[in-house]
C-alpha cells in the first residue's frame, strides 16, 4: 500500500531523531512492500526564522492531506530565556493540535525488562509496569483565554472543559482498558477545581456503560506519589491537559529515560506521532540523542494505519537493541561506550530487514 506521511522535524534534536524513525519506516516499507511518501513541513523555531511564524499555513495543508504526521521536537533556548516573547516555537504545536482537533493524546509507559536497573526506582517497584496515559490535549488551561495586564503586574490563564470534550476521550480510554486490565484511574483535583468536578461527574456517568471496567479516582498530588511508590497499580490513566503533561514526564522515570517514550495525538481525521521528550537543544547535531522515542512513535503510526504486524516489527527491533545494549548515553551512562543516535537507528533498521529474512 501507498501512504503519505507528513514529516515535521522541528527544532533541536528533532531532525536527527526523526531521521532514525524514517530509517525504520523505510525498512518496514521494503520488508512489507509498502510505499511511504514523505512530505516535509516546518514548525517551531525553525519556521519562525524562515516564515516569521511557528506554524505556516502550508504545514497545516500538508498535514491535512497526509495519512499521518511524524513530528520531532519543538523549542529553542533563545525563547525560553525571553518570557516576554510574543511569538514562541511551542505555539506552532499548540496551534496544530487546535487546527486538526488532536484531542486524544496517548502515552504508553512501561518498564522494559532489559532496562530495569537503569531506572532510579527499585526493581521490585517497577518490574512489570505497563500503563497508558490518556491525556486530553485540546482543552483546559492550555487553550483558555490568557492575558497579562498592561501594567504587567497581573496575568491569568483560564481553564475550561465541556462535557463533550471530556466524554469523547473518556469513551476511548474505557474502550482501550477493556482489552487490557480493565481499570481506569481518573486523575484530577476535584477537591478544589470546578473543571475537575465536571470531569468526575461526566466520567462517573460514562463508566456505567462499561460495567466490566473498574474506575478509580486520585487527586493529582496523590497520583504523583503513587506513580513512584506503586506504579503497577495503574492500567489506564485518564486526565486533563496540564496534569497529563506533568504526570507523563514523571512516569518516564519508570522506563529509565524520557528518550524512550512515544506518543500519539489523534483527532477525528488526523493523527500526529512524536516522542514525548523536548528539543534538548544542547545535544542538537551531536548524534547523541536517544532516537527510540521517535522510532516507537513511528511504530504507533503504523498501528494507527492498521499495519499491526509492521508495528510489531519495529517494537521487536527496539527491544533487541535494548537487550544487546545498543543504547545512547542517556541510558548507558558516560563511561560505557554509548552508541550514537545513528548507530541505534541503523541497528534497528537492519534488524527489521534481517529478522524478517530469517522467517
Ligand atoms: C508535550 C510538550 C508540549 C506540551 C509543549 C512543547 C507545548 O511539553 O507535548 O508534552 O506542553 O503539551
Ligand atoms: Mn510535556
Amino acid at each position: 500500500m501507498k501512504y503519505t506521511i507528513a514529516v515535521i522535524p522541528g527544532d533541536g534534536i528533532g531532525p536527527e531523531v526523526v531521521n532514525q524513525a524514517k530509517k525504520a519506516l523505510d525498512a518496514v516499507a521494503e520488508m512489507y512492500d509498502h510505499v511511504f511518501l514523505y512530505q516535509e513541513a516546518q514548525m517551531g523555531a525553525c519556521a519562525i526564522e524562515r516564515f516569521g511564524k511557528p506554524l505556516p499555513e502550508e504545514t497545516i495543508a500538508i498535514c491535512k492531506g497526509a495519512d499521518a504526521i511524524l513530528f520531532g521536537a519543538i523549542g529553542d533556548p533563545k525563547y525560553d530565556s525571553d518570557p516576554g516573547a510574543k511569538v514562541r516555537p511551542e505555539q506552532g504545536l499548540l496551534q496544530l493540535r487546535q487546527a486538526l482537533g488532536l484531542f486524544c493524546n496517548t502515552r504508553p509507559v512501561k518498564a522494559f525488562d532489559s532496562l530495569i536497573k537503569n531506572s532510579p526506582l527499585k526493581r521490585e517497584i517497577i518490574i512489570g509496569t505497563d500503563i497508558i496515559i490518556y491525556r486530553e490535549l485540546t482543552g483546559g488551561i492550555y487553550s483558555g483565554k490568557k492575558e497579562t495586564s498592561t501594567d504587567g503586574l497581573t496575568a491569568f490563564d483560564i481553564s475550561s472543559y465541556t462535557v463533550e470534550e471530556i466524554s469523547r476521550i473518556t469513551h476511548i480510554a474505557f474502550k482501550a482498558s477493556q482489552s487490557r486490565r480493565k481499570k481506569v484511574t481518573l486523575i484530577d483535583k476535584a477537591n478544589v477545581l470546578e473543571t475537575s468536578r465536571l470531569w468526575r461527574k461526566t466520567v462517573t456517568e460514562i463508566a456505567k456503560q462499561y460495567k466490566d471496567v473498574v474506575l478509580e479516582y486520585l487527586y493529582i498530588e496523590h497520583a504523583a506519589r503513587q506513580l513512584i511508590i506503586n506504579p503497577k497499580q495503574f492500567d489506564i490513566i485518564l486526565t486533563e491537559n496540564l496534569f497529563g503533561d506533568i504526570i507523563s514526564d514523571e512516569a518516564s522515570v519508570i522506563s529509565g529515560s524520557i528518550g524512550l517514550l512515544a506518543s500519539s495525538s489523534i483527532g477525528p481525521e488526523n493523527a500526529l506521532f512524536e516522542p514525548i521528550h523536548g528539543s534538548f537543544s544542547t545535544a542538537k547535531g551531536k548524534d547523541t540523542a536517544n532516537p527510540i522515542g521517535s522510532i516507537l512513535s513511528a511504530g504507533m503510526l503504523l498501528e494507527y494505519l492498521g499495519l499491526h504486524e509492521e508495528a510489531g516489527a519495529i517494537e521487536r527491533a527496539v527491544e533487541k537493541s535494548l537487550i544487546l545494549g545498543i543504547m545512547t548515553q542517556d541510558i548507558k551512562g558516560k563511561n560505557k561506550y554509548p552508541a550514537s543516535t545513528s548507530n541505534v537507528g541503523d541497528f534497528i533498521a537492519d534488524y527489521i530487514l534481517n529478522q524478517e529474512d530469517s522467517n
